[in-house]
């Protein structure tokens, strides 16, 4: 691993937040990154960072096999900001005491500040609102720590040891309920740590890429590539890094939208990356037929596309390698917050692959939130149209079209959806809306055209402004936005006679209809 940059060390002691600290610290300018604490100080003394903060965790240091570290990473000359159960441990290891304590803390309280003059709480004073989670607290301050905050409950909010640049804090500073928190980080990474705050994306590239030529050496890397956001990048990446010796695999299964394999083909050949497309779309919809089942479709999609990949790549002998582009919060799904798409993920994308195919992983963004991977994205060269694209699932149109998915059902809601998203691109609605996508029921409907009866398919128009995606919105778009693209739906598509808008929230309804 290289370290040529200046850095900050985020020991993780498992934390929903800890990769929230390292993200707040790279906005600051400054790169930060995660450290198993179960691996022990030698990786972070090698890594040589500036500062080192103790991430929270749902643990409570008194369980047994709750994680911990060894007592020297507080003796690295390094200084080091514990948060929550981070500062907690930092007590415990340097001789204080933890206690349960009786009043469990959740949500806002203000924290009273003390005496806080060169601590990262310089500069505030008064009162802070904060967010606090925990359910122990500090009973004795080890020595030469000082209280610098309470709260009602909490008689340690906030402890320094100035001689030794250890601080620490009961609160979270990296959420935005602690609207002060964001001054604390810079003030710790700055004036205690005096990073010089130089990091760039450009920079996260560079390191990226060393860090992928080492890993993989002279291998071959393959890679399956959607055309979504988080697989372009990632192949864009890989072949930045290792040119030839990377494969971007394209499976197209046939419930891709309208000419999506043409596009995201010349979307990366702009970035230097060549598409091996591979046509499996009869196989795709031979494995569907009969099936209405949503799950069932995803698990036949799954196998399926296991099956074709692991088909092709095999044909290429040398690869050792599978890069996915992973991201941080699909990482967090499968751990801390336990979201839908949690569950939803595991059905797609390249599940079981890696096992089946002896192959060892790369992950070169699992560091990243998806707008970070948009602006890696923007910098490797990728065209906006395709960075900045609504979020695909990876079973397609087939969770689109409710009930059975035939070639026929595919081509009107293919259509469709086109229609949608052209009008939004024009009426510049795109942007403004986390994610649009037509529906195909599977009911039809009485209709009347010139003077005879109809009697048709229904489509249903879905589009939702969402932050994170497990809560959404509808949104909501104008009336007659909405009466271009049902009016040019019923005229262009046929055997469409009825366009519906869904106006139901996530919860209790989803994104997608299936
Ligand atoms: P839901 O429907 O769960 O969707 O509210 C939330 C987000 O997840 C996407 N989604 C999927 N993505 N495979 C995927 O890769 C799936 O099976 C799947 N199901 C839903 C959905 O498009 C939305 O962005």
């Amino acid at each position: 691993m290289d370290r040529e940059f200046e850095s900050i060390a985020v020991m993780d002691f498992g934390s929903q937040y800890s990769q929230l600290i390292a993200r707040r610290v790279r906005e600051l300018g400054v790169y930060a990154e995660l450290f198993d604490c179960h691996k022990g100080v030698d990786p972070v003394r090698a890594a040589k960072p500036v500062g080192i903060i103790l991430s929270g965790g749902p643990a409570s240091v008194h369980e047994k096999d709750s994680p911990t570290i060894n007592a020297e990473i507080l003796d690295l000359g390094i200084p080091v900001l514990g948060i929550c159960y981070g500062m907690q441990l930092m007590a415990q290891l340097s001789g204080g005491e933890v206690v349960p304590s009786p009043h469990r803390e959740y949500g806002r309280r203000e924290v009273e500040l003390l005496h806080v003059a060169d601590t990262p709480l310089d500069g505030l004073s008064g009162t802070l609102d904060t967010w606090m989670s925990h359910g122990d607290q500090i009973e004795r301050l080890p020595d030469g720590f000082e209280q610098i905050g309470r709260s009602d409950t909490c008689p340690v909010a906030a402890m320094a040891n100035r001689e030794r640049h250890l601080y620490g804090v009961q609160f979270h500073p990296e959420v935005r309920h602690t609207p002060k928190g964001m001054d604390i980080l810079r003030s710790f990474v700055f004036e205690t740590c005096g990073a010089s705050g130089y990091w760039t994306m450009d920079a996260f590239e560079e390191v990226m890429e060393r860090r992928i030529r080492e890993q993989v050496g002279s291998s071959r890397v393959i890679g399956g590539v959607s055309g979504g956001v988080d697989s372009s990048v990632m192949a864009a990446l890989l072949a930045s890094a290792i040119g030839e010796k990377f494969t971007a695999l394209f499976v197209n299964n046939g419930l891709l939208r309208k000419n999506e394999q043409e596009e995201v083909a010349k979307a990366l050949d702009e970035a230097g990356v060549k598409l091996e497309v591979v046509d499996a779309s009869d196989r795709f919809l031979q494995a569907l037929q009969g099936v209405v089942d949503p799950e069932d479709k995803r698990r036949k999609i799954g196998h399926t596309f296991i099956e074709v990949f692991d088909e092709v790549a095999s044909q290429h002998s040398d690869a050792d390698f599978l890069a996915q582009g992973t991201l941080y919060p699909d990482v967090i799904e499968s751990t801390s917050f336990k979201g839908p798409s949690a569950v939803i993920k595991t059905h797609h994308n390249v599940g079981g692959l890696p096992e089946k195919m002896k192959l060892k992983l790369v992950e070169p963004l699992r560091e990243l939130f998806k707008d970070e991977v948009r602006e890696l994205g923007r910098k490797l060269g990728l065209p906006e149209a395709l960075v900045g694209r609504h979020p695909f699932p990876g079973p397609g149109l087939a969770v689109r079209i409710l009930g059975e998915v035939t070639a026929e059902r595919l081509s009107v809601l293919r259509e469709a959806d086109a229609i949608f998203i052209e009008e939004l691109r024009h009426a510049g609605w795109y942007d403004k809306v986390s994610q649009a996508l037509a529906v195909l029921l599977p009911v039809k409907s009485v209709g009347v055209m010139g003077d005879a009866r109809t009697y048709e398919h229904v489509i249903a128009l879905r589009s939702v402004d969402t932050w994170d995606f497990m809560t959404a919105d509808f949104s909501p778009l104008p009336h007659d936005l909405l009466g271009r693209v049902s009016t040019r739906i019923i005229n262009e598509v046929k055997g469409v006679n009825r366009v519906v808008y869904d106006i139901s929230s996530k919860p209790p309804a989803t994104v997608e209809w299936e």
